[in-house]
């Protein structure tokens, strides 16, 4: 009989907000034991350590002087990232990195350049990409059911009532900006999602009067003349807060509302033959939205309605394709509702850490693995330079797996 090997002892750096979040959403999952924590305020270090019983200390090196930590978590601003990151992997520990990788592709690189000589797992915090909904959309457009999207828009009418005139946010030095803050989530996205490497980008920003950039726009342009649009406005109170994610495959349109998403609606021209593959699709609903790592609640649901020969027989045309598609296919992907976000949330992140830990056990690539951490920062920071100048700028290329591997049902 073979032993499990011993629990990953994880020792996570920043307890701030999001610090806190990732230790409540790794308790209990397997294979993993956190250690310890730090940050330079050592109230907020005993704070965290005290309430999940783990000794705290004010920094990474003195995290990295315990044994006991194998790999560690960093949820410190993201100014901060890459050289805790190239610290931590030169110590022979495993990482995850709270997005961004970096505030600058150059460090980013270096991050990933890092990994790629010690040999340890580094999975960055994209929680997208570990979401049901994305996931599903990347094997159902894997089984052909889907067109690769031509067109991604992301509307991101995101609040900005719990950022204080003074926090870290707003300050480029500390965050890198919102493309690079936050716009970075959905970059990579984008890129999973249409698989291919961005190419170039255009965009603007918009400053608040007498304050900081606020809002910023980006139109992303991949390969085959495949556009990715994403616009952030941090403008918004909680309670008024919305975000559309819209793919357009052509013959069909997909819909996610939500930053955390939690519902995704399909509207499809199909055959007969795709029509009752769609049919098929909810008596699959477990296999079709599982994440390793993602503790299913029970509420996932995925329904199809078809409206047999809604559009008639006749052959439709579109960009020069023309197809016989007379049936319109309905399809909703649902985690549960709007009252499942938080879980939803709180799981992403558990599969995203499940995912360290398997590749520090097994080897192998994770989902959000550096190079897409490295991308999602490379167009940002292109995106920003686009702004600033006003001109288009190019994305250079980091290479490496684009789609997340899909499996077979
Ligand atoms: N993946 C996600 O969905 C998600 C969501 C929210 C935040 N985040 C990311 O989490 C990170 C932290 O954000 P937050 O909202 O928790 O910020 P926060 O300001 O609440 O907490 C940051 C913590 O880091 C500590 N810190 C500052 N400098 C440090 C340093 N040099 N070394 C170690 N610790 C340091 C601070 O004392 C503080 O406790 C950011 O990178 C943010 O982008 C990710």
């Amino acid at each position: 009989m073979t032993s499990a090997p011993p629990p990953l002892g994880l020792g996570l750096v920043g307890c701030g907000g999001f610090g806190t979040y990732v230790l409540d959403a790794v308790a209990g999952l397997p294979g993993l034991r956190p250690v310890a924590v730090a940050d330079p305020d050592p109230a907020r270090a005993r704070a965290l350590g005290d309430r999940h019983g783990l000794p705290s200390v004010t920094s990474l090196t003195h995290l990295l002087e315990r044994p006991d930590v194998a790999a560690v978590a960093l949820a410190s601003p993201p100014a901060t990232h890459a050289a805790m990151a190239v610290q931590a992997l030169r110590a022979g520990r495993h990482v995850f990195c709270e997005k961004p990788l970096a505030t600058t592709a150059e460090d980013a690189r270096a991050v990933a350049a890092e990994a790629a000589r010690a040999g340890r797992a580094l999975v960055v915090d994209h929680v997208l990409r570990y979401n049901p909904l994305l996931r599903a959309l990347e094997l159902i457009m894997a089984q052909g059911l889907l067109a690769p999207p031509r067109r991604f828009l992301f509307e991101n009418d995101a609040a900005d009532e719990g950022l204080g005139p003074g926090h870290w946010f707003w300050d480029p030095e500390h965050s890198g900006g919102i493309f690079v803050e936050h716009g970075v989530h959905f970059f990579d996205a984008a890129r999973a999602l249409i698989g291919s490497e961005p190419l170039s980008v255009r965009a603007t920003a918009v400053r608040r009067p007498g304050g900081p950039v606020d809002m910023v726009s980006a139109d992303v342009l991949h390969p085959g003349g495949v556009l990715a649009s994403h616009l952030h406005s941090f403008t918004h109170a909680h309670r008024a807060e919305r975000q559309l994610m819209r793919l357009d495959h052509g013959f069909a349109e997909t819909r996610i509302s939500g930053w955390i998403p939690v519902r995704a609606e399909i509207s499809a021209w199909a055959d007969e033959a795709d029509a009752r593959r769609w049919e098929q699709l909810p008596s699959r609903a477990a296999a079709v939205l599982h994440v390793d790592g993602f503790l299913p609640h029970g509420e996932e649901r995925i329904t199809v309605t078809v409206d047999r020969d809604a559009g008639g027989r006749a052959p439709a045309r579109g960009r020069g394709e023309e197809r016989v598609v007379p049936h319109r296919v309905r399809a909703v992907l649902d985690l549960g509702g709007e009252a499942r976000k938080p879980y939803v949330c709180t799981q992403s992140v558990r599969a995203a850490v499940a995912d360290l830990v398997r590749v520090a056990r097994e080897g192998g690539t994770p989902v959000a693995d550096a190079v897409a951490g490295l991308t999602a920062v490379a167009v940002a920071e292109a995106a920003t330079l686009a702004a600033a100048t006003g001109t288009e700028q190019p994305v250079p290329a980091p290479g490496g797996p684009l789609r997340t591997p899909v499996p077979h049902l």
